[in-house]
């Protein structure tokens, strides 16, 4: 097969253009009381499409996104360097909702020419269910991927295809009560800690690393305890205060100051669980674009309702969408 064309059938990546987009009329609320930033739909894919990752361009502010509905499933996503991508891929199953452990591999997608040009960077035969990803350390080209299986963090050099597990700590364990196992599931790195949530725990974490390898430098500090029963936190952004914007369910909640303390609080600011149109809420990513910025624009990938995956009773397509955050007047 062509390159291009295993690109398009497998790796599934779709680029949704968010320009040239009226931008809502600034709407004040009280956010204290109720879930209140409004969600404006930037594109709507077919319903049984799950958009599950995304990543906003450097060079033009346009969303890629990451589909994990497609025959070889595609999860976490980061730009390393301007237009070359690196993604998570592996055989999961969103009617089942269960990971095939040792299928996962993480890719290059170079598309500084027209041609998009995929290259496999490693194979992960020990891994369990691999999830979000980030950067660690660009200069020598080391990412950071989530194994939300087996509890751990591998480190991926895009250089070398050198994989070791960098970290192993129970608040990255899923529980076993009988639902689908994800533990640790977003991470970024900010200074020399790496953040993490976990979404059967309901947590939100705090390790320090070593940028190199990203190995523990110390204990591991669980900063927010949700209830399980009330949300099971997927990915999330983190903005230039330190807040913490993280995705659940059908709706956003927020973690003002998750980087700076010990121990937050959390609030819903967007969404609801009532809500069958914009439902099954995966990652988000802040925007780049000027106007994307002056608004505090996060971008959220949709699954359409993960259940719907399962009984067929879909209410929605998967979707990207926008939040403008500074409606909050956090800022
Ligand atoms: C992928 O997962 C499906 C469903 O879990 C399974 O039936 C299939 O054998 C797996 N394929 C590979 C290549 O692992
Ligand atoms: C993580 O640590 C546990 C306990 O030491 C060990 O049993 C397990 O094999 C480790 N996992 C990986 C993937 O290295
Ligand atoms: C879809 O069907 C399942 C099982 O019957 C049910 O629990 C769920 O509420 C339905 N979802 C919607 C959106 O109607």
């Amino acid at each position: 097969m062509s390159t291009l064309a295993f690109l398009w059938h497998f790796l599934a990546i779709f680029i949704i253009a968010s320009c040239a987009l009226p931008s809502l009329p600034s709407r004040i609320h009280d956010h204290r009381s109720s879930p209140s930033l409004p969600s404006t739909i930037i594109h709507e894919l077919p319903k049984g499409t799950w958009l599950e990752n995304l990543v906003i361009r450097q060079t033009e502010g346009n969303a890629l996104v990451t589909l994990l509905s497609s025959p070889r499933s595609c999860l976490g996503i980061v730009e390393l360097y301007h237009d070359i991508f690196n993604i998570v891929a592996g055989n999961f199953s969103v009617k089942a909702g269960s990971s095939t452990p040792g299928s996962y591999s993480i890719w290059e997608i170079d598309m500084r020419n027209r041609d998009a040009v995929t290259t496999k960077i490693a194979d992960i035969p020990g891994s369990g269910f691999l999830n979000g990803m980030t950067v660690l350390d660009p200069v020598t080209g080391i990412l950071l991927v989530a194994d939300s299986l087996l509890s751990v963090v591998w480190s991926v050099n895009v250089r070398t295809g050198h994989v070791a597990v960098a970290l192993n700590d129970t608040t990255m364990a899923p529980t076993t009560d009988g639902t689908i196992s994800l533990g640790i599931n977003g991470l970024r790195v900010v200074d020399s800690n790496l953040y993490y949530d976990n979404s059967n725990k309901a947590t939100f974490n705090r390790i320090p690393v070593d940028l190199h390898t990203g190995q523990a430098t110390g204990p591991a500090v669980t900063l927010f305890q949700g209830s399980s029963a009330e949300i099971l936190p997927d990915d999330f952004a983190i903005d230039f205060e330190g807040n913490a914007w993280v995705v659940t369910g059908g709706q956003m909640f927020l973690l003002p100051g998750a980087t700076g303390s010990q121990s937050i609080g959390m609030e819903f600011v967007a969404g609801s669980v009532t809500e069958t149109r914009i439902t099954g809420w995966t990652s988000t990513k802040f925007g780049t674009r000027q106007a994307d910025v002056e608004r505090g624009s996060v971008y959220v990938t949709t699954d359409g309702g993960p259940l719907a995956y399962r009984d067929g009773n879909f209410t929605a397509g998967g979707m990207l969408v926008r939040i403008d955050t500074a409606d909050l007047k956090l800022y």
